[in-house]
């Protein structure tokens, strides 16, 4: 895959602005928008995104991964935040994956990761993955739970744009993974970097505090926990969340 990256100072949010740029379908594979200042950056379950100006990395990256069957969709989010978590481990320790795709480092989230995926039948025609990466950034004043910068974990500042080249460069061998077959490998290695895959916590789901482990995550995505009595329960997407 090749990277054809465009720098915007400001845009609303990037991954708007790509799905708008990309209304006949006419983007190559590869398409990269990054921003100084994203006004209204959008997150998962209709969150906002808040990153301070110049401080971060906050891109939209467009693929057409029609090798991709639409019903490993999941293999996308495992990839992109396996090459998250290869970047930041060149400047640290302690990162993990959040299932299913949040980037934490111990607690405290560094990085959130948004995939918007369009589907034509069984064929996955294109995704948009968008990541706002806390870099430089000093303070968090917002209400999001438990941010965390790269700054704050190391005391050094960095340059924003080398950072993403990183990422482009380690999420290219990701990507030309999925061109063979290594989806198992990849699986069992994004098992093997989740948060709190090394025992008993406790979860929240639909009123109930409950304690299990993880079990597995399937090729679908979904999660699997085992509770402490031994039963196997299964959750989609926001139908579960980690306590701390
Ligand atoms: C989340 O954790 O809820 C996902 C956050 C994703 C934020 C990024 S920043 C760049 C891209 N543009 C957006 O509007 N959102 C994503």
């Amino acid at each position: 895959i090749k990277f054809q990256k465009t720098h915007l100072k400001e845009i609303g949010s990037t991954n708007t602005y790509l799905q708008e740029s990309d209304k006949d379908r006419l983007l190559p594979e590869g398409t990269i928008v990054y921003c100084d200042i994203q006004r209204s950056g959008r997150g998962q379950r209709g969150n906002s995104w808040e990153s301070e100006p110049f401080k971060n990395l906050t891109f939209s990256l467009l693929l057409r991964p029609e090798h991709i069957p639409a019903n490993r969709q999941f293999l996308l989010s495992e990839i992109v935040s396996l090459a998250t978590v290869d970047v930041l481990n060149r400047y640290a320790t302690g990162f993990s994956i959040k299932w299913p795709n949040d980037i934490y480092w111990h607690d405290k989230k560094i990085a959130g990761i948004l995939i918007e995926n369009v589907l034509s039948g069984s064929t996955f025609s294109r995704a948009i993955i968008g990541m706002g990466l806390n870099i430089n950034q000093k303070n968090f004043y917002s209400d999001a739970p438990n941010p965390v910068s790269l700054y704050q974990i190391t005391g050094r500042t960095y340059k924003i744009e080398k950072i993403l080249d990183e990422f482009t460069e380690a999420f290219g061998k990701r990507y030309t993974d999925t061109f063979t077959n290594s989806s198992d490998r990849i699986h069992k290695e994004y098992i093997a970097a989740l948060y709190r895959n090394d025992g008993v916590y406790p979860f929240y789901s639909d009123g109930n505090i409950f304690h299990a482990s993880i079990a597995d995550v399937e090729l679908d995505g979904h999660l699997l926990l085992s509770t402490e009595s031994g039963e196997k329960k299964r959750f989609a997407f926001k139908e579960v969340s980690f306590l701390l």
